[in-house]
Order: structure tokens, then sequence, then C-alpha cells
């Protein structure tokens, strides 16, 4: 049975990972068109910065920005109008990780001042806008708002290409990691922050600092750790509540390939890395799947008449074949539902192609 329709219509959460240029952001935006066919309110968040999502949807460029907007759905087409549920919604939203990041400094701000103070901060506009995994973070951080929105019974994330994805569930912990860091510790300490930078070893530490990277990165750098003081108690907090999110059971985790070995190879590598932090992997979708015209060449093709179609059923026997041999370790390694969609004869670029694709995840 294909375990799709019931995710869709169960769980808070679908995380779509996988390799890039497999599908994933096709993938992501059918499956919440579909799950908003069934009725429910879904939004659907890409954190890829290329602009593929609003492709997919056929919408304008710069359409999409940090804000959900909702996407008004065409009709349904006919053979989908019966047992189709009309209070649907799809809603649509890119991730910006400095908007996010500024929100989220708001929120915890214990002052006005303080939130002004660091919003300007040079060390701080550079964290927001290219620190390594603020990206990745953010990413949770949005979820997590979404999640918890009224407006959504489901959030369907499509995140970036795999490397990433990993760096995206390892973002909370490294947001507590780089809290527990010495060197934020010496610059901030929990009485007084700045005040105790008088420590000698910090100030020598301080000065050889300054000759490298020059004296006003580093009085940005303890502007910022002074006013981020009395904070890291509620972004840790947060960290926390993001990661039990992830590991929830009404956050499902779908997998994207095409039937290729390295693709496959990824997947599987990616399902064991998921597996070792407790989260399985509840179905893979095989995108891009050869027709089967036959499973063998039938008797009599070898006809000279014959010769053209016979060479194309050869071929499309072996692509099957080549296939199914890249598949099978999936299909015997992996628990997870294995869903097959073929490879279609164009693009998928507007809600019309979207909607095409939801039958062939479903059934
Ligand atoms: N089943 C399919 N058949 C044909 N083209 C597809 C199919 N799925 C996706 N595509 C096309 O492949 C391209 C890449 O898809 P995309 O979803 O952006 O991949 P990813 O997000 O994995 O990088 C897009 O042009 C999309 O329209
Ligand atoms: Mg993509």
């Amino acid at each position: 049975m294909n375990a799709l329709p019931q995710l869709l219509d169960e769980r808070g959460v679908l995380v779509c990972v996988g390799t890039g240029g497999v599908g994933k952001t096709t993938t992501a935006a059918a499956l919440a068109m579909a799950a908003a066919r069934r009725g429910r309110r879904v939004c659907v968040l890409t954190i890829d910065p290329a602009r593929r999502l609003s492709d997919a949807m056929g919408l304008d460029d710069g359409a999409l920005g940090n804000e959900p907007r909702r996407i008004e759905l065409p009709a349904a087409p006919l053979d989908m109008q019966e047992g189709h549920d009309t209070g649907g919604e799809l809603w649509a939203v890119m991730l910006d990780t400095a908007i996010t990041f500024d929100a989220l400094i708001a929120n915890y701000a214990p002052s006005e001042h303080q939130r002004q103070t660091i919003l300007a901060n040079r060390f701080y506009r550079n964290i927001a806008e290219s620190m390594s995994g603020a990206h990745e973070y953010m990413a949770m951080e949005k979820l997590y708002e979404l999640h918890a929105d009224d407006r959504f019974d489901l959030v369907v994330v499509d995140t970036p290409p795999t490397t990433n994805a990993i760096d995206f569930l390892e973002a909370p912990d490294r947001i507590r990691r780089f809290l527990d860091h010495r060197l934020y510790s010496v610059l901030v300490t929990p009485t007084g922050g700045l005040a105790r930078v008088a420590n000698a070893a910090a100030r020598t530490f301080l000065r050889s600092v300054a000759r490298i990277v020059g004296a006003s990165v580093v009085d940005d750098a303890i502007e910022f750790f002074a006013a981020f003081d009395g904070m890291e108690d509620g972004f840790r907090a947060r960290a926390a509540t993001v990661e039990r999110l992830l590991r929830d059971e009404g956050t499902a985790f779908v997998a994207v390939a095409v039937p290729r070995p390295d693709v496959v190879r990824d997947v599987l590598a990616f399902a064991a890395l998921l597996d070792g932090t407790g989260i399985s992997t509840d179905a893979v979708v095989v995108n891009r799947v050869h027709p089967r015209f036959v499973r063998a060449l039938p008797n009599g093709v070898d006809d000279p008449a014959l010769a053209p179609f016979a060479a194309v059923l050869a071929e499309s026997v072996a692509i099957a074949a080549a296939e199914d041999a890249a598949l099978a370790p999936l299909e015997e390694l992996l628990r997870a539902e294995v869903v097959r969609v073929p490879l279609l004869a164009a693009d998928v670029h507007d809600l019309v192609g979207l909607d095409a694709l939801g039958p062939l995840l479903l059934d």
C-alpha cells in the first residue's frame, strides 16, 4: 500500500530530502498540492535559494518571500472532483535567512535598546547573512514558526541538496555548541557580560585577534556578545524545541531519488544518518522512472521488417532492467515505502502540472 496518502492526511510536518536535481522541489510542491486537494491547509516551505519553487508553481519571480503567500488553486480536474475536499488551502513561503534571524532576535531581546544594538551590529549582520549554518538553523526556526501557525495543518519542507540537509538536522545542536564555546564564554560571562573581559588572558587574546582582523571587528564582536547577554537561555531552549519537533511522531521524512545507483547510495547513506539519530525515513519517491512497455522482447520481433521497433523495445527493456537493479538495494535495505513516479514528457512548471503529479504520487 502507498504510504503517502496517510502521511499527507495525518502528519503535521513532512520533510523532503534528497540530492539536487532529482525533482525534490517539484515533489514537495506536488505533495503539498495533493494534501490541499485532500482538504488540508498546507504551507510548502522552500529553503533552496534557487527560485525553483516559484518556477514549479508557475509564479512570477519574486512572488515568494519570507511571509507565507496563499496560492489560489485552479478548479480540480474532473477525475479528481469526486472525493475531493474543497476546504483545503495551499500556501507557499521562501526562507529569507536574515529576516528570520532578525525576528528571532526581536523575540528574545529583553529590551528594545538591546534589540536595536544587535540588529545594527556589523558582527551580527555578518553572522545573520553569511555564517555557514545560520541558513540551516533559520530554516528550522521557520519550520517551527509555520508549524505553530494556526493557519496551517501541514508544513511541507523542500530542503537544499542532501549534504546541506544533514546540516539542517544538525543545526539546533550547532547553535548549542556555539553557545557552549570557550570563546563565547570568555567574552560573555553569566554575570555582567563585557565587564569580565577584563580578565588578563582574555585581553591578551583579544589584542592578538585585533592585530589580525582589525580592532573594529573585535569591538563589534564584543558589542554583539554584550548585547546578546541574557538571550542564550532563550536560544538554547528554542534549539531544543526545534530538535524535538524533528523527532516528533507527527513529522515525516520523505526521500526523493531517481533510479540511478549513485542517487540510491546517497538515499541509503542519508537514511542511515537519520536512523542514527532515531528518525526513520517514512517513504521514498523514485522520480523519473522510464516507462515499462514490455518486460522482455516478444517472440517474432526479430522479423527484419520490425527491426527499428525491436531496437526501441530492446533499449526500453535494458533501461528498465538497469533501473530495477539500481532500485533493488532501496527496496531490500529500507523498510520505507517506495513510490515510483514516471518520467514525464515535459517539465513541471505550473499548478496544473503539479495537480497531474498528485495521482501519480498517491495511487
Ligand atoms: N517526473 C518528472 N518528469 C519530467 N521532468 C521532471 C519530473 N520531475 C521533475 N522534473 C523536472 O526536473 C527539473 C528539476 O526538478 P526540481 O524539482 O527542481 O529538482 P530538485 O529540487 O531536486 O533540484 C525541473 O525542470 C522539473 O520540472
Ligand atoms: Mg530543489
